[in-house]
């Protein structure tokens, strides 16, 4: 087999190898079942135990109470940007939305379409390098949406914003999600596209509490009533098999390392050997303010863009790859998921320095 190399994808992105090798087993015959996991009925007896120990599993990892309901949905975070205010932006009400990058923006926009939009504050001042200290909020808001991780731009809300008393808060936490413990009493609606943390593309995973979704409008489209598939457990329709099947492997693999908390633990380590080079580096700085940064989405620039491709460039010889920035804020960005191994951030440290100590 080919020699795997260091994926700093933003994603999709990097997956565990025990998950990835138990689900080469399973493509073949799914157990002792003679049939591949991709070739199963989603109504039969061995898929629904795959569904149900993949719910089971993520309720107990993050603690999800019984009224909330846990979905498994198709068309992306991005298709949760119009089911949120489609579902819970009734006639006459606002939404506040905090804007702290381009999935913000793009969530916005889709509220927009719905309803009366308020920005209860935006980083947009400058580009989106750190997260606001403050909102000014609407006198009622139907919710409050914000973006937990923004992949983008490298930042990241250390702790939940605080909202108005009574206000549902929903996040896209499509780039972070069990990256760390989710308090998920505090949310309303968390939302995540699973190519990141959880699985491959194609699935997303929805947390939202039951009173929400009985609230939910019912002259709604089917398939875009929250409703759907809450009271079907996801299985109105013919759901992503697959990417449900990998994600109840990764929340056991989550689950063998420890949990939540161990896991951010790794986390912390290895994105602050990363930060504290950046730190100290007479080449390389990181783009996002100190006390904003994300654990995450490490972004950094050489401060010269034509420098920025060459170290790219020489980083990928050295078998590290996804390095270069999102285009819309040009340099570096290190994607280091759950998955992603310490080792290859010990990878990226050599390269740097080699390169530092010839370009500077
Ligand atoms: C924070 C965040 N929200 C939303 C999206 C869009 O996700 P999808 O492609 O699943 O619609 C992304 C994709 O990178 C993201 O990082």
């Amino acid at each position: 087999m080919t020699q795997r190399i260091y994926n700093f994808s933003a994603g999709p992105a990097v997956l565990p190898v025990e998950v990835l090798e138990e689900a080469r087993e399973n493509l073949l015959s799914l157990g002792t079942t003679g049939i591949g996991i991709l070739e199963h009925s989603h109504r039969g007896k061995a898929y629904m135990a795959v569904h149900e120990e993949a719910e089971a599993v993520c309720r107990e990892l993050a603690g999800i109470p019984d009224d909330y309901d846990v979905l498994f949905l198709q068309g992306g975070a991005s298709l949760q940007f119009s089911m949120v205010p489609m579902n819970l932006l009734g006639p006459g009400q606002t939404a506040d939305y905090l804007v702290t990058g381009a999935w913000s923006q793009k969530a916005l926009v889709e509220a927009r379409r719905c309803g009366n939009v308020h920005i209860a504050c935006t980083s947009e001042d400058r580009n989106f390098n750190y997260i606001p200290k403050t909102c000014t909020f609407s006198s009622r808001p139907a919710y409050v949406h914000f973006t937990s991780n923004n992949t983008i731009f490298g930042t990241e809300f250390q702790t939940e914003p605080e909202t108005p008393t009574g206000a549902p808060l929903v996040c896209d936490a499509s780039s972070d999600i069990f990256s760390r413990p989710l308090p998920v009493a505090k949310y309303a609606v968390i939302y995540a596209g699973a190519q990141k943390n959880l699985g491959p593309s194609g699935v997303t995973l929805v947390i939202i509490h039951k009173e929400l979704v009985a609230r939910c409008p019912k002259d709604l489209a089917t398939m875009l009533q929250y409703r759907t598939y809450a009271a079907e457990h996801s299985l109105y329709n013919t759901p992503p098999t697959f990417g449900i099947y990998i994600m109840g492997l990764v929340f056991k693999w989550i689950k063998k390392q420890g949990g939540l908390q161990a896991i951010e633990r790794a986390n912390r380590e290895r994105a602050g050997k990363l930060y504290r080079y950046l730190d100290e580096s007479r080449r390389f700085r990181a783009t996002a303010e100190r006390d904003s940064r994300s654990q995450m989405n490490v972004t950094f620039v050489t401060g010269d863009a034509a420098l920025d491709d060459k170290f790219v460039g020489t980083a990928k010889k050295a078998g590290l790859d996804g390095l270069k920035g999102h285009r819309s804020v040009g340099g570096m960005r290190a994607s280091l998921y759950n998955a992603f191994p310490k080792v290859g951030v010990d990878a990226l440290l050599e390269v740097m320095r080699e390169f530092e100590a010839q370009n500077c």
